[in-house]
């Protein structure tokens, strides 16, 4: 079991840079309803699912997910250490989740296998931005420039590592449920905004709670400063070209990111490499 250890991480990560700090942050609030969304879903879906292959594969996504979940969830305790409550905000999201997620028993059969299929297709689109984001982490050597905690980084990229690792998996199940590619790109154009609008708001929470920014809002030339020095991808990059990628008719996520380079990052990551050998024993 994968395990990090907080103790020596401080609030700001990146060292004297609290918007990056807290722009990556947001994926702690954001992973653990989410991702135990996406477990939701691929689970109401399965039982439909053709392909044997595709079948075999669900377990080991859905246990990969639960436990990125379980391993961003206790950042929060550290965070609320620091003074920083959360739980407002992960609340919301769980309710939004619940709300606009979930199955609706009470529609007749032919429509509740589409609104299945359109949250799926949901859920497909946001493991491309996982499976991209998890490539860049794997990559950038700003974040590594800037002097930023190892254990932060180290979950980072295992979690990135892993999203790589399985970033065909919902997209795949989708297709055997003979998902079409209407429903793909609807998906992806209400996915991108409801994700950006998510990761803004926790931005300005975090912000606004933190002692040390006096409660600043973020800005764009932040943004802008951060991507130019390899800490974030920039916004061209997560709004423009990696949403257009997806729309593309032939597309696959097996054509996006290194499994390679994804395997060679668990081979040495301190926390994943701690698991096996505790394993081993
Ligand atoms: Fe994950
Ligand atoms: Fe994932």
């Amino acid at each position: 079991m994968v395990r990090f250890d907080w103790s020596g991480t401080p609030a700001h990560w990146v060292p004297g840079d609290p918007f990056t700090s807290h722009v990556i942050n947001v994926l702690h609030l954001l992973l653990p309803p989410g991702e135990r969304w996406f477990i939701r879903v691929v689970k109401e879906a399965l039982p439909h699912v053709k392909d044997p292959a595709v079948r075999e594969a669900v377990e080991p996504f859905v246990l990969q997910e639960s436990w990125h979940a379980w391993a961003h969830r206790v950042v929060l305790d550290h965070l609320a250490d620091k003074g920083v409550d959360t739980e407002p905000f992960t609340e919301a999201l769980e309710r939004y989740l619940q709300r606009f997620g979930s199955d609706i028993p009470s529609l007749p059969e032919p429509a509740r296998r589409l609104w299945l299929l359109q949250r799926l297709a949901a859920v497909a689109a946001i493991e491309h931005f996982t499976a991209v984001l998890g490539q860049w982490v794997l990559q950038t050597q700003g974040l590594d420039n800037a002097g930023a905690d190892p254990v932060m980084l180290d979950l980072l990229r295992w979690h990135g590592a892993e999203e790589v690792e399985h970033r065909s998996l919902v997209f795949d199940v989708f297709d055997d449920l003979s998902g079409g590619y209407a429903t793909r790109a609807l998906a992806m154009l209400f996915a991108a905004p409801a994700l950006t609008w998510w990761w803004v708001r926790g931005v300005q929470y975090l912000m606004a709670r933190d002692p040390a920014t006096g409660g600043a809002r973020p800005k764009w030339p932040d943004w802008l400063r951060s991507a130019r020095q390899f800490r974030l991808p920039g916004p061209w990059t997560l709004l423009v070209t990696t949403p257009l990628r997806y729309l593309r008719p032939g597309h696959h996520p097996s054509g996006e990111a290194s499994s390679d380079l994804a395997a060679a990052y668990l081979s040495r990551s301190p926390a994943a490499t701690a698991a096996r050998a505790a394993g081993a024993a």
